[in-house]
């Protein structure tokens, strides 16, 4: 099965989700004063606090309430000592992987890591030499440019090709960049662009991995934030004997929990986890934190009907900011997402209409319409004349956003 639906018109499926959790995203709780960086850091980013911040990856969601209840429990305990990584970590882990992925781990595979950015700069140092070439495929995640360039690595560019408004992977130059590179960076569903990778466009990944012997590092942080209808597939799952892959997973962007850090890499082959073990002992990436440990089990364990109804919510919500920008502002074009709560907005045209570069695009949103974006600019080749905007937060929220621009854009 593809990821091609037409997202934009599909009619997310209700059975068997749960109104309180729908109840639940609706309910506006406010997160001023409790160190947000979203909220209470935008005063840095934005140079004013009267923004309605959609930028960070984290939601204002609260979390699954056994996430909360799991992390009461142990905080009632009035010691917080060195700890060790609980079983519960990888039963968890093994039990979601298969449930929710069809993907069979074992419990050697995985390697516990504070967060995914630490594990990309694990792996540049664990597979490459310094001066040696990594891949990425702007526009991406930005934290991917400095784990190649500020661990004196050589950034091989392959950047996505758009046609209109679907973004694919360009293999034809990723075929010339592996000749030239030992380590592929791939974002697997791809932030900022939304696409979920088919099995198709996977398979092709690994063919020109394979003949060319790159060590493919997959980052499936959004792996479980698909829309109905959509599937993701591990990279892993369509590997062959021999392939060098390695797949960063973890719950925190799936069940809102990203400040705790915990996240995990899963890597197959003994050999190659061997130079990344031996990364993260030099790294001191060893210790697990009472929280982040318990918070990271009881969500894989019990959040699984929290995580159906979030889908749907967020898919009525980008059904609607699509619908808006098309029928009231069609001079923004929104990049139909397949995967994240994170929304591409193509402002191509409104720059060329009002002789607008980058600073001045992200000034416009912010001093006119009052949102506070991430500007395309940050994610590398291809992201000018873009802004990011992240829809996870009430529809309220949202739909005060999308107003503010919708009057902006027409102002
Ligand atoms: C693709 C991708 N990887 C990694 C991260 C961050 O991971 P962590 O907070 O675990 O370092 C993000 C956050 O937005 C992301 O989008």
């Amino acid at each position: 099965m593809t990821a091609d639906l037409n997202a934009t018109t599909s009619i997310p499926d209700r059975t068997g989700i749960d109104d309180t959790f729908l109840a639940g995203f609706d309910r506006p709780l406010s997160r001023e004063g409790t160190g947000a960086l979203k909220w209470d850091g935008r005063g840095g980013v934005f140079a004013t606090n009267d923004v309605l911040p959609v930028w960070v990856a984290d939601m204002d969601f609260a979390v699954p309430e056994a996430v909360s209840a799991a992390l009461m429990a142990r905080a009632a305990h009035p010691i917080y000592g060195y700890s060790l990584m609980p079983e519960a970590v990888y039963e968890t882990l093994i039990g979601w992987l298969w449930d929710r992925h069809q993907w069979r781990v074992e419990r050697d595979w995985i390697l516990p890591a504070p967060g995914v950015v630490p594990s990309l700069h694990a792996a540049v140092l664990a597979y490459t030499q310094a001066g040696e070439g990594v891949i990425a495929q702007p526009p991406v995640y930005f934290p991917f440019f400095s784990a190649i360039t500020g661990n004196a690595r050589r950034l091989v560019e392959n950047p996505l090709l758009e046609e209109g408004g679907r973004y694919r992977i360009d293999f034809e130059h990723l075929e010339r960049c592996a000749a030239d590179a030992r380590l592929l960076l791939l974002c697997s569903p791809h932030n900022p662009v939304g696409r979920v990778w088919t099995e198709d466009e996977l398979r092709e990944v690994l063919r020109i991995a394979r003949k060319h012997g790159l060590v493919v590092l997959s980052d499936e942080i959004h792996h479980d934030l698909v829309y109905p209808g959509v599937r993701h597939r591990p990279l892993a799952t369509l590997a062959e004997e021999g392939d060098r892959i390695i797949t960063a997973v973890a719950p925190s962007k799936t069940f809102n929990i990203p400040g705790l850090g915990l996240s995990a890499l899963v890597v197959r082959d003994a050999g190659l986890r061997e130079p990344l073990r031996q990364a993260y002992a030099h790294l001191h990436f060893g210790g697990a934190n009472p929280f982040s440990t318990t918070a990271f089990a009881a969500a894989y364990q019990h959040g699984a009907a929290w995580l159906d109804s979030l889908m749907v919510y967020l898919a009525e919500t980008r059904d609607e900011v699509v619908r808006t920008f098309a029928r009231e502002a069609p001079s923004i074009r929104v990049v139909d997402a397949e995967g994240t709560y994170l929304l591409w907005l193509d402002c191509r045209e409104w720059c060329r209409v009002r002789h607008l570069d980058d600073e001045a695009l992200k000034r416009f949103f912010v001093r006119e319409a009052r949102v506070g974006m991430s500007p395309g600019i940050l994610f590398g080749r291809g992201g000018a004349g873009y802004m990011r905007l992240n829809i996870g937060a009430p529809r309220t929220v949202i739909r005060e956003v999308v107003r503010r621009m919708v009057i902006a854009l027409a102002g």
